[in-house]
């Protein structure tokens, strides 16, 4: 355990996936570790900004950046276009969504569709297995691609089954464990 998480889980995320191909949503502190986990990677740094952070106290920055470092292995390809390349999303922080799907780090929709439109196709399987209130899982069925979430809360499991019951399935398979 070293910055408040067990990285023994990425070996067996590299095991599963059929190539390396992910995003981790991660603290500062984490940054260091991921890049040297996935040095042998061809690797980016995305950031979510927040356009309303909460003021800096004295002597610092505002806290007004999420990261998201991003690894692939070679050969595994971004479906970038010019208006969806960018490595920063913007956007304030989603109070509503917040209030919505009770959930303290809810992630924006928008930006977490974008990363898997980006890096799969229909029909391929999105996994998250820290998947919170369920955003990774909705932008999957959105979008047409299987899933799979994992959530060790029952509350947040929940509200993520009850949020991915509100979205027409198109006949993909689900799966979502608690
Ligand atoms: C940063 S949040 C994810 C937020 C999510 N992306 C969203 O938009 O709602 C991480 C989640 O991982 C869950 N979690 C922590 N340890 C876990 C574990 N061992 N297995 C499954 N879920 C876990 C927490 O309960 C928390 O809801």
């Amino acid at each position: 355990m070293r910055h408040g998480f067990n990285y023994s889980i990425i070996n067996e995320l590299k095991r599963i996936m059929k190539k390396t191909n992910i995003y981790i949503f991660c603290s500062k502190a984490q940054l260091k570790d991921y890049f040297n986990i996935f040095a042998e990677e061809n690797i980016d740094l995305l950031v979510w900004h927040k356009t309303n952070p909460i003021p800096a106290i004295a002597n610092n920055y505002l806290s007004d950046l999420e990261y998201c470092f991003f690894a692939r292995e070679k050969g595994v390809e971004v479906h970038c276009t010019y208006d969806n390349s960018s490595k920063m999303y913007e956007s304030p922080m989603n109070k509503k969504d917040k209030e919505k799907f009770r959930h303290p780090t809810i992630k924006p929709l928008p930006f977490v569709k974008r990363l898997i439109n980006n890096s799969s196709n229909e029909g391929d399987i999105v996994l998250d297995c820290f998947s919170g209130s369920g955003t990774t899982c909705v932008a999957a069925k959105e979008l047409n691609r299987q899933y799979i979430g994992i959530e060790i809360d029952p509350e947040y499991h929940k509200i993520s089954v009850d949020r991915l019951e509100g979205i027409l399935a198109n006949g993909q398979t689900s799966m979502f464990i608690s």
